[in-house]
């Protein structure tokens, strides 16, 4: 087993480059990260994992057509001149709160080559510590401690962790997918298992699959990664692939650890889990939460039988 690491994990990378083809058209014009999960960005929501798990410096890997991104990380002073003329100190201190979160910085991808090649131009801003990836598509709920679970994991044993979820082997096909030994002298601090990683797999089809334990979008990873990445091939879909990068490092031996979740996670990258994230979240609000419980019981039970949902 790998020393653990000398320095603990500082910075984030997320991949924000995708096309976000799933919401088009609205994403024509507005990045699929930007769209509102209640009335914040599904970005803002991420940025402030990564800041809550004292990771305060996050690089953005971006794309063409996403430089709404870069506004929304902008101070605005002609709109907190505004609200501060209006007296309006709740929205003031929340627009505030959006750029302060976080030191946030940009490099462009340039060309779409996969969420390795994307990770890959995180490589000078990472320089030669342990950093965090977080994919925005998958929101993981303020209570459960995900990362901060990932980040003691990397500090404790060294290497790399990555976040899995068991999806159900009817699902697996559309994630990366792992073998995983036991590994029962290492359970996280909230009870989720921690497990060894012998192998991954990058959307095996379903009879092929090592077990319906799935990447989630969060990883903590070694530097060593970018010298595998620079010499990865594209894989599925033609595209350099993280996943092919991190079997790379089990075949060469270095430790990769799984935190298996047991907690909220929301997919806001598939339209139907959008939704329900959506509802889910603004329920539990303290401001819209009570009229809007009142008004999904009066829906509810007006709902057709034929319309009920299955999960
Ligand atoms: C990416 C990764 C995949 C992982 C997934 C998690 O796929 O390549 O291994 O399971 O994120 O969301 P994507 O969803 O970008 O196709």
């Amino acid at each position: 087993m790998s020393s653990p690491s000398a320095r603990p994990a500082t910075k984030a990378v997320i991949p924000v480059a995708g096309m976000g083809t799933r919401f088009l058209p609205a994403t024509k014009a507005v990045p699929k990260e930007l769209l509102p999960v209640v009335d914040r960005p599904a970005l803002a929501y991420i940025v402030e994992e990564a800041a809550r798990a004292g990771l305060p410096e996050v690089l953005m890997v971006t794309g063409r057509n996403k430089g709404a991104i870069e506004d929304f990380f902008d101070r605005t002073p002609e709109l907190e001149a505004a609200l501060e003329k209006k007296g309006d100190a709740d929205r003031l201190a929340e627009v505030r709160a959006s750029t302060d979160v976080a030191q946030v910085y940009f490099v462009r991808q340039g060309e779409a080559r996969g969420l390795g090649h994307a990770v890959l131009q995180a490589a000078a801003f990472v320089g030669d510590e342990p950093f965090a990836v977080l994919l925005g598509d998958d929101l993981i709920d303020e209570r459960d401690h995900l990362l901060e679970q990932m980040l003691a994991v990397q500090a404790e044993h060294g290497g790399s962790v990555i976040a899995l979820l068991d999806v159900g082997r009817e699902n697996i096909d559309k994630y990366g997918a792992v073998a995983v030994e036991p590994r029962p002298d290492a359970a996280a601090a909230s009870g989720d298992e921690v497990v060894l990683v012998t192998g991954l797999v990058e959307k095996p089809p379903v009879d092929e699959a090592p077990s319906s334990l799935a990447i989630i979008g969060r990883y903590v990873l070694e530097p060593q990664i970018f010298a595998v990445l620079r010499e990865t091939a594209p894989g599925r879909g033609d595209e350099i692939q993280l996943t092919d990068a991190l079997a790379t490092l089990v075949e060469r031996g270095r430790p990769v650890h799984g935190v298996v979740f047991s907690g909220r996670r929301y997919d806001t990258g598939d339209r139907l889990d959008y939704l329900k994230a959506v509802i889910r979240l603004a329920s539990e609000r303290d401001d819209l939460g009570p009229p809007l419980r009142a008004w999904l019981h009066e829906f509810v039970a007006d709902l057709p039988a034929e319309g009920a949902s299955s999960s």
